[in-house]
C-alpha cells in the first residue's frame, strides 16, 4: 500500500511511519517543517527504500499535483498546529492549517476521485482529537463517537471544523473518509512544549514543572504506539463516514501524572518541591475521558500499554536522546515560547 502521511515529521506521525514501514507500506512523509516537525526525526528511515520525504505545506495548491502524480492508495492527515496554549495566544495559523489546509486536501482528493485519477479504494483518514468533544465533569460518562462537539479553545474548534467538513464530504459526495479521535498521547519525539516531555526535561535538569491552576484537571493518557496501531486498524477495517475513538484507559489528574514521573525519575525527591503552580490556562478543559468500545468491537483494537509501563519507556527514550531534547529546548524558538507563555 502506498500512503501519503501529512504532518509526517511531527510526533505521532513519526511513530506511525515507523509502524507503517515495518508493515512494508510505501510511505511519503509530507511536512512543511514547522517548529514541531523536523527532518532529524526521520534519520532512522534514511536507508529505507520504502520511505520518501517531501517538504510542502498542506495549504498550497501544489498538493493537488503531488497527489495526482503519485496516485496514493490512502492519505493520512496528521498535519496540524497542535498546541492549545499557542492557539490561545494567536489562532491564525490554526485556522489556516487545520481548517483551510485540510479542506485543500479534501477538495483535491475529491476532484481526483471524480477524474478517476485516484482509485475507488482510496481512503482519507483524518486524525482528530478527543478535544473536539469539549470538557466533562468528574461524574459524566466518557465521550462516545455520538457525543456532541463542544470545543473550548481555538485549537479544538479548528479540529472540530475540519471533522465536520470531512463528514459533510462523506454525506454529500460519499467521499471516502474516516475520522479518528484519540486522547492525550505520550512517547518518543514529542516536542517539549507539551506537559510530559516538558516535565521530563525540567525534572532531569533539576528545575520546577509549571502546573496550571490547581492541577486537578484530568487527562486520559495513551502511549503513542497504541494510537498508531489504532490508525492502522482504521485504515484496514474502518467503515467509511465513521468516527473511531481511541483512549488509553489511564485517566489521572495532572498532579498525579507529574508525581508519577517525578517518582520514576528520582524516587528520593520531594514531589511538591518540583511543582510550581502558575496561572491557569483560559478556558481550561477540566476532564477528557474516552469510551473506545466501538474501536474494540469493530476494529478489534485495545490499548496494550499501561501508563506505568509506557511512561518508564518514554522517560528512558528522552534520557537516551538528550541531544534530541537539547536541540529543541536550546532553540530560540523554544526559549521565546517559554518567555511568552510562562
Ligand atoms: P505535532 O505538532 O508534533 O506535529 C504536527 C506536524 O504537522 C509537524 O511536523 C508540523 O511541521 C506539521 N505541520 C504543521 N502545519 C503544517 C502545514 N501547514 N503543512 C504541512 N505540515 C504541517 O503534533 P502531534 O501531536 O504529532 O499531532 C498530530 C495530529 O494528531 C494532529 O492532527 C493532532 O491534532 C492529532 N492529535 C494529537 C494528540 C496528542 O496528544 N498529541 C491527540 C489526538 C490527536
Ligand atoms: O487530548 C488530545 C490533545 O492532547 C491533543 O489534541 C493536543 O494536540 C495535545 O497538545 C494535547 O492537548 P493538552 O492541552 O491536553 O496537552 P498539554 O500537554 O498541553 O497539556 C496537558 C495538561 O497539562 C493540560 O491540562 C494542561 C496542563 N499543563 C500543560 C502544560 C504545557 C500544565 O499544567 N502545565 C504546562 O506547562
Amino acid at each position: 500500500m502506498k500512503i501519503l502521511v501529512t504532518g509526517g515529521n511531527g510526533f505521532i506521525a513519526t511513530n506511525f511511519i515507523k509502524l507503517a514501514l515495518d508493515e512494508k507500506f510505501s510511505v511519503t512523509s509530507l511536512d512543511n517543517l514547522s517548529y514541531a516537525g523536523s527532518e532529524d526525526n526521520h534519520k532512522i528511515f534514511e536507508n529505507n527504500e520504502l520511505y520518501k520525504f517531501l517538504q510542502e505545506d498542506i495549504r498550497n495548491r501544489n498538493i493537488y499535483e503531488i497527489i495526482k502524480k503519485e496516485k496514493y492508495d490512502a492519505l493520512i492527515n496528521f498535519a496540524a498546529e497542535t498546541h492549545v496554549d499557542r492557539s490561545i495566544k494567536d489562532d491564525t495559523s490554526f485556522i489556516m492549517t487545520n481548517i483551510n489546509g485540510t479542506h485543500n486536501m479534501l477538495s483535491s482528493c475529491r476532484d481526483l476521485i471524480d477524474k478517476k485519477v485516484l482509485s475507488e479504494k482510496f481512503k482519507f483518514i483524518q486524525i482528530s482529537t478527543d478535544e473536539v468533544y469539549g470538557s466533562l465533569n468528574k461524574d459524566e460518562n466518557p465521550f462516545t463517537e455520538k457525543s456532541l462537539l463542544k470545543p473550548s479553545n481555538p485549537y479544538s474548534a479548528s479540529k472540530a471544523s475540519a471533522d465536520v467538513i470531512a463528514l459533510s464530504y462523506y454525506t454529500t459526495y460519499r467521499f471516502p473518509t474516516i475520522i479518528t479521535r484519540c486522547s492525550n498521547n505520550y512517547g518518543p519525539y514529542q516536542y517539549p512544549e507539551k506537559l510530559i516531555p516538558l516535565s521530563i526535561n525540567r525534572i532531569n535538569g533539576g528545575s520546577k514543572v509549571p502546573i496550571y491552576g490547581d492541577g486537578l484537571q484530568i487527562r486520559d493518557w495513551i502511549h503513542v504506539d497504541d494510537h498508531c496501531r489504532g490508525i492502522l486498524k482504521t485504515l484496514e477495517l474502518g467503515r467509511l463516514g465513521e468516527v473511531y475513538n481511541f483512549g488509553g484507559n489511564s485517566e489521572m489528574t495532572n498532579i498525579d501524572c507529574l508525581r508519577s514521573i517525578i517518582k520514576s525519575i528520582d524516587p528520593g525527591k520531594n514531589t511538591e518541591e518540583l511543582l510550581e503552580y502558575v496561572p491557569d490556562r483560559p478556558g481550561h478543559d477540566v476532564r477528557y475521558a474516552i469510551d473506545s468500545s466501538k474501536s474494540f468491537e469493530e476494529l478489534g483494537w485495545e490499548p496494550l500499554e499501561t501508563f506505568s509501563s509506557g511512561i518508564l519507556k518514554t522517560i528512558s527514550w528522552y534520557e537516551e536522546n538528550l541531544e534530541w531534547l537539547r536541540t529543541r529546548v536550546n532553540s530560540s524558538e523554544y526559549k521565546n515560547w517559554m518567555v511568552k507563555n510562562y
